[in-house]
């Protein structure tokens, strides 16, 4: 394997910033990678969008980080990853990994009843990929899906032990509750944020599943099995791109990353478009 493939970045992408809850358990297995995330933050949501615009949108990410000479491309975004993937690796040569797999499987691997709740954005759970996922492993798995739409604006606006996030989540979760689910995929790229009032509603005998833990583990795996492991020992490096530069992105930015962020490149909407 060619020293300069090794050390080329890993590529992130996300339809925001939720996607750097992924990029925080990258840096812990993978320590040291260099990471090159862009987050779509001036056209999202996409959890909202019709397919065929999430994965046109998906294409012009890919093609961004390409152009960033990355080695490999995690698509941290469950959106995304639902819609988009097959297509994803059909375009493009690079290898691709998404996060619902890597989630379904460590569910599949920690449920003691066999009953597996997963919630996520409307796309995601009316895609029922997580479902299909879940019964290509074990058919005789229950699935219970919940689209939460509203957990993601109250991520951003940093609610992580907000009484109405409690609210919201007593209303989302209560069918949930009711199918006596012992495990439950946080399955949007915001959720773990929320993970304290999601736990505390759905009750402490539930196993919460972190989709970003599962994928980093596989992009490890993958990276290894490739040998494309980096032969750099210094500190790596993080290059953060966006669309937009939203108000409180710093502060947000850094409740979903759990360390400092120092400095972000904002790129040009028409760019991706035309990449
Ligand atoms: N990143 C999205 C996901 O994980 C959530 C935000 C959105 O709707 O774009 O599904």
């Amino acid at each position: 394997m060619s020293t300069s493939l090794k050390e080329k970045p890993i590529g992130v992408f996300d339809s925001g910033i939720g996607g750097l809850t992924v990029v925080k358990h990258l840096s812990t297995v993978l320590t040291n990678e260099h990471i090159v995330y862009f987050g779509d933050t001036a056209r999202v949501p996409y959890g909202s969008k019709s397919n065929s615009t999430v994965i046109e949108y998906s294409i012009q990410d890919t093609n961004f980080l390409l152009h960033k000479n990355v080695k490999i491309v995690v698509v941290a975004c469950n959106t995304v990853s639902s819609i988009a993937l097959e297509e994803l690796r059909k375009k493009f040569e690079v290898p691709v990994i998404g996060v619902i797999s890597p989630g379904a499987a460590m569910a599949v691997n920690k449920t003691k009843n066999g009953k597996i709740g997963i919630i996520g954005t409307r796309a995601t759970i009316n895609n029922q990929a997580y479902s299909k996922a879940i019964k290509a492993i074990n058919k005789n798995i229950g699935v219970f899906e919940k689209a939460c739409p509203l957990f993601v604006p109250l991520a951003e606006e940093g609610w992580t032990h907000h009484r109405a996030t409690y609210e919201i989540a007593e209303e989302y979760l209560k069918e949930l509750r009711e199918k006596e689910i012992d495990t439950l995929v946080l399955g949007c790229t915001h959720y773990p944020i929320l993970a304290d009032v999601i736990q505390e509603v759905i009750g402490s005998n539930v196993s919460l599943i972190d989709s970003g833990v599962a994928a980093a583990e596989v992009v490890k795996n993958e990276i290894h099995k490739l040998q494309l492991e980096t032969n750099h020992k210094d500190h790596p490096n993080l290059d953060l791109f966006v669309s937009d530069i939203p108000t409180k992105f710093q502060e947000v930015a850094e409740l979903f990353l759990g360390k400092k962020v120092n400095k972000v490149m904002k790129v040009d909407p028409e760019e991706l478009v035309h990449s």
